[in-house]
């Protein structure tokens, strides 16, 4: 099978292309991505010189990438801007990318006869459940914030193409990933490199709010089983099953690191800041996935790997990151 894979040097993509060359050696991919502030070609290096593995330094919204796609089976859109608080501050690039790289890239794979194209989106699309509320994969599209509003949006029109021109669409959404390589700025990598430099864990609102956490290789197991077993204008959920409130991971990651919960200080609400997310995986299941890693030792592993690999996160944090953060607190 020859695929493509946008947005491959991020934190999903790049730990799915690992996975893939590890498991199906005769497996061809292109993995297209702009590196934008959030791809670290780091995150893919061991696999720079695999036989079977090619890199394409690009954006997804460029028509001139139909010329690369030739020849290949599947499109798996991994590519986006994904952090919320990026969005609310300049949503602009959340609506390039996320929207009118998603249509470009359903362009090219309706041109191009694609066998397969997969839209990777999130639980975000549902917007905040209501204690006791849980989203099934036909629940109404609800979303709070710009980033995932224009995730929404690229799910209706890839729906869109399948309806109208047959494209071999599948959506999947997942929950809140964590594992290595995460870009900082996101919830637990935050909290664990602040931790390890004994800087403040900035808790929005209460710390209530509640995630269900997925370790990304469960995530990437769940996209293997439905690239080779999903059905196509179908929608699937992905759900980690450990839903859990930001407060108690805060803690974990403390606990684990040996540091006080007095790191932990409460600061102002995310606007729009949806509540709780909450989605059956139960369709998923059906076709014989679940997830295998607990949270704990997912998290505890996580935690390890930081730890081990400060240079990866050091330069992050005193270069783009830092920027990004003075102006997100004024400071
Ligand atoms: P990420 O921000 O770590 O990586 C995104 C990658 O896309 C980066 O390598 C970036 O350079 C690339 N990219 C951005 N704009 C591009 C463009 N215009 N053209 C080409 N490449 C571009 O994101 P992630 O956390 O790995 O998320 C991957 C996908 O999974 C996204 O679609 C996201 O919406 C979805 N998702 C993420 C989570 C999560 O918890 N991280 C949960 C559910 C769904
Ligand atoms: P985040 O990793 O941004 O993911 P999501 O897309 O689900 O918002 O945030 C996860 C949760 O952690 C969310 O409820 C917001 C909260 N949060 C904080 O409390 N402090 C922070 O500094 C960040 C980045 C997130």
């Amino acid at each position: 099978m020859k695929l493509v894979v946008t947005g491959g040097a991020g934190f999903i993509g790049s730990h799915f292309i690992r996975y893939i060359l590890n498991n199906y050696p005769d497996y061809r991919v292109l993995n297209i991505d702009k590196l934008t502030y959030a791809g670290n070609i780091e995150n893919i290096k061991d696999v720079e010189n695999h036989p079977n593995y090619r890199f394409l330094k690009a954006d997804i919204c460029e028509r001139g990438i139909e010329e690369a796609i030739t020849d290949y089976d599947v499109v798996i859109n991994f590519a986006a801007e994904s952090h919320v608080d990026r969005s609310i501050q300049e949503p602009e690039a959340f609506l390039k990318t996320d929207v009118m790289g998603t249509f470009n890239l359903l362009e090219i794979s309706r041109k191009k006869g694609i066998q397969r194209y997969i839209q990777i989106s999130t639980d975000e699309v549902f917007g905040s459940a209501d204690e006791g509320q849980m989203f099934y994969e036909e629940s109404p599209l609800n979303p709070s914030s710009p980033y995932s509003a224009s995730k929404a949006a690229a799910d209706l029109l890839a729906l869109s193409y399948y309806r109208t021109y047959k494209t071999p669409v599948i959506i999947i959404r997942s929950t809140n990933n964590y594992g290595p390589n995460q870009y900082p700025e996101k919830f637990i990598p935050l909290f664990i490199t602040n931790a390890i430099e004994d800087k403040i864990l900035p808790l929005y609102g209460d710390g209530k709010n509640v995630r269900d956490w997925l370790f990304v290789l469960d995530n990437c197991r769940g996209i293997d089983v439905i690239l080779h077993r999903g059905k196509e204008g179908e929608i699937y959920n992905i759900a980690g099953g450990n839903e859990k409130e930001n407060i108690f991971i805060a803690k974990k990651i403390l606990e684990y690191l040996g540091k006080p919960d007095t790191l932990i200080k409460f600061v102002k609400d995310r606007p729009g800041h949806d509540r709780r997310y909450s989605i059956s995986c139960e369709k998923i299941k059906r076709l014989g996935w679940q997830p295998i890693v607990s949270l704990e030792e997912g998290l505890k592993q996580t935690v390890g790997w930081y730890k081990n690999n400060e240079d990866w996160w050091k330069k992050i944090k005193n270069g783009e990151f830092l920027e990004y953060y003075r102006r997100y607190y004024e400071l």
